[in-house]
């Protein structure tokens, strides 16, 4: 029978809809699907040896002074499995991006040029005469000094022309690049079949020049007898404690013990979050000290801030400042980062460029085309070390990773063979390494328990001198062993670069030396560390020293009130600060209440509590003695929200307030 035309079309378009449903619907199946079987990635897989604490096992130390005691904890201990509680199931596999299909390889960098891959492009089914390929130039936007937003630092773009690639082999003279290919020929006519960008460290003139007039400067001065300063390179790793480096970076430690790199054992945090970390090694200042110099408001731009690549450049340096996450970058997250680039080598306007591709994830990338970002990361880092080895200058490279283990400190298991592959090519060259990390998990279920109080505040730290060094100067090496089990904070380290500095230029006037009353914290790690240090004498606040072990107070009787009366000194100072859009917090329970008995600094009590409305759990270090006026908060900057933020206070602007509010 056949159906009127009309019909027949309604007909049709039915069946397609009902068909383009069921496809959704099995999409969204095969979605439920994939994501239940992540879920259930087996524990045992990921938590390969648990071990049960016991009371004799903690009496053991792996830093023991007679002012500072921390606790071995086993790096398997149980409450670990807790980690998983923040990862998302997409964190516990290995996104494989050599794996990716439909990604082309078709081109490599070379340190400066960019070669075609013919092979690639043949068993893709093309062939080079069929394609037209050419390179946008990714530049950086910068805005004039007396006329700048909070963006100044995130704003590049493309150059109009397209440079032409001829040769399958040709010398690069730009930074980064935007490389693309049409198909000439028929099926794909003029469709761009292939995109990919690239980074290669250039040498401008009037750096060459001034490298040259450093060094015979280096000659004249001949403050030692050992004249060619090292390499500095540090790999840092955001949130990764000492024992998790243990745990998820097995390879990358082999690597360093066989190099005779040397473990940081009492190496500790002196701020919450990775900022005021990061200005402690790169000014031997804390963020208050620093603020009044060059950044006044978040708002600041920081090119004058005395970070200590302006130290080495000025001793002769190539120097360079990387992090794999543009859009939350240390000196950018919150703030406006820098005006100019602050180093020779900037890897910034290329990352931008890289967020501005199709990528799975909206602040980040784990991919670039068949490339894990770390491993772009370190091809950049290599290539500066070779283009500083060419113009026989020495670099110092601060470079940052947070994709691998900001989300999920577990997840940095994935990149272990990676980091440890790069470390045994530095081992070729003179370079002082430095691998480290400036906190370890910061809230949530594992933050909560004994452990995990202590991760927070022991950050990864390992040394590594070259050969040169160790046999020119014994004393260091010896004092790195000696200090490797004695109390030591990011303070120090800032100081070991100035000792470095200091020992092969004389010359050099440090930028301290120009803000005479800001007293640096902290001491080189290359001269012993007293053995009586406390983490007053070290600089470190007393919210972040882990010398003293925590004792448990039963919420009863006398503790009772006196946790009582801690926690009312912290709802005052909540009640205090929140603006009127956030209802007033009230206590609703305490947790758990600990006290640690500083010599010298007095009582400090540690308190969890929750407050309503909103069931918010905090942490609130107090220094007191007990009685009720007596407690002073230790954490003004951040009471610690341990809990996780559920419903948005859309009512507040400010992101740490954010975290304090329940709008009303
Ligand atoms: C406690 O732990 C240590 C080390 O993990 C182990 O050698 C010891 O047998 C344990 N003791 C008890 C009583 O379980
Ligand atoms: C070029 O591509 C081929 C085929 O994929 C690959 O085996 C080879 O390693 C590539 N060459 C370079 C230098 O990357
Ligand atoms: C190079 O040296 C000149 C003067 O010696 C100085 O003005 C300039 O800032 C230096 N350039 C760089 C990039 O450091
Ligand atoms: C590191 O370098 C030293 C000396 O050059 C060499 O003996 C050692 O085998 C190297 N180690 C690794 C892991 O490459
Ligand atoms: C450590 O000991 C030395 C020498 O005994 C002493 O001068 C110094 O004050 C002590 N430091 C601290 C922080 O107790
Ligand atoms: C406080 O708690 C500790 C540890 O639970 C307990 O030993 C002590 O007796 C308590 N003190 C008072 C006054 O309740
Ligand atoms: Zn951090």
């Amino acid at each position: 029978m056949k159906l009127p035309r009309f019909y027949r079309r309604v007909h049709l378009k039915t069946i397609f809809c009902a068909f383009i449903v069921i496809i959704i619907f099995y999409y969204f199946l095969s979605m439920r699907g994939t994501y239940n079987n992540q879920n259930q990635v087996d524990l045992r897989l990921i938590y390969e040896e648990l071990h049960q604490t016991n009371e004799s096992s903690l009496k053991s130390y792996i830093v023991s002074t007679s002012t500072c005691n921390i606790p071995d904890f086993h790096p398997w201990d149980s409450s670990v499995q807790l980690l998983s509680t923040k990862c998302e199931p997409s964190d516990e596999v290995d996104p494989k991006c050599h794996e990716r299909k439909n990604v082309r390889r078709w081109m490599y960098g070379t340190a400066s040029d960019l070669v075609v891959n013919l092979t690639e492009i043949h068993a893709s089914g093309y062939s080079w005469s069929a394609l037209h390929c050419c390179y946008h130039v990714i530049e950086r936007v910068e805005q004039p000094l007396d006329n700048y937003d909070t963006n100044a630092d995130s704003v590049i773009r493309y150059s109009s022309k397209c440079h032409p690639i001829k040769n399958s082999r040709q010398r690069v003279t730009d930074e980064f690049i935007r490389v693309y290919c049409i198909a000439t020929s028929v099926p794909l006519l003029e469709d761009v079949v292939y995109r990919e960008l690239f980074a290669f460290p250039q040498l401008d003139k009037q750096v060459q020049g001034n490298i040259s007039s450093s060094k015979e400067k280096s000659q004249i001065s001949g403050s030692s007898s050992f004249n060619s300063p090292p390499n500095v390179v540090i790999i840092g790793i955001d949130t990764n404690s000492r024992l998790n480096s243990h745990r998820r970076l097995k390879k990358t430690l082999e690597v360093l013990k066989g190099i005779g790199a040397v473990e940081m054992f009492g190496y500790t945090k002196v701020g919450e979050n990775t900022f005021p970390n990061t200005v402690a090694f790169l000014t031997g200042m804390d963020t208050k000290e620093m603020q009044p110099l060059c950044l006044h408001s978040d708002d600041d731009p920081q090119d004058d801030c005395p970070y200590v690549w302006k130290d080495f450049k000025n001793a002769g340096y190539l120097t360079s400042t990387i992090e794999d996450v543009p859009y939350a970058a240390g000196f950018n997250y919150l703030k406006t980062g820098f005006l100019r680039k602050p180093c020779d080598f900037y890897l910034r306007p290329f990352l931008l460029g890289v967020m501005m591709q199709p990528r799975e994830h909206v602040w980040f990338a784990k991919c670039v085309g068949r490339y894990y970002i770390e491993e772009l990361l370190l091809k950049y880092m290599k290539d500066v070390l070779d283009t500083g080895s060419k113009a026989s200058s020495p670099v110092f490279i601060h470079s940052w990773f947070a994709v691998m283990s900001h989300h999920c400190i577990n997840s940095p298991r994935f990149r272990d063979g990676l980091i440890a592959t790069f470390l045994e090519t530095v081992n070729k060259t003179n370079t002082v390494l430095i691998l480290m990390s400036d906190h370890g998990d910061r809230y949530g279920k594992f933050r909560e328990t004994a452990l995990g109080w202590y991760e927070d505040k022991l950050p990864t730290m390992w040394i590594y001198l070259p050969p040169a060094l160790r046999e020119n100067f014994p004393s260091w090496e010896q004092s790195l062993r000696i200090n490797s089990r004695r109390l030591s904070s990011h303070f120090d380290l800032y100081q070991t670069f100035t000792h470095l500095i200091r020992t092969f230029r004389n010359d050099v006037i440090l930028q301290e030396s120009f803000t005479p009353t800001v007293r640096r914290k902290g001491q080189s790690f290359l001269e012993p560390i007293p053995e009586n240090r406390t983490c007053e004498s070290a600089g470190i606040p007393s919210a972040y020293c882990a010398c003293t072990e925590p004792q448990t107070l039963e919420i009863s009787g006398d503790n009772k009130t006196v946790l009582l009366n801690a926690a009312a000194v912290a709802i005052t100072f909540l009640e205090q600060n929140l603006p009127k859009e956030c209802a007033k917090p009230v206590l609703k329970e305490i947790v758990s209440g600990k006290v640690m008995k500083m010599p010298r600094v007095g009582s400090i009590y540690v308190i969890s509590m929750y407050t309503d409305p909103g069931n918010f759990l905090f942490e609130v270090t107090l220094r007191g003695d007990g009685d009720t006026k007596g407690f002073v908060i230790e954490t003004l900057d951040d009471l610690l929200r341990m809990n996780k933020i559920e419903r948005k206070a859309n009512c507040v602007s400010s992101p740490v307030i954010e975290r304090y509010c329940y709008c009303l």
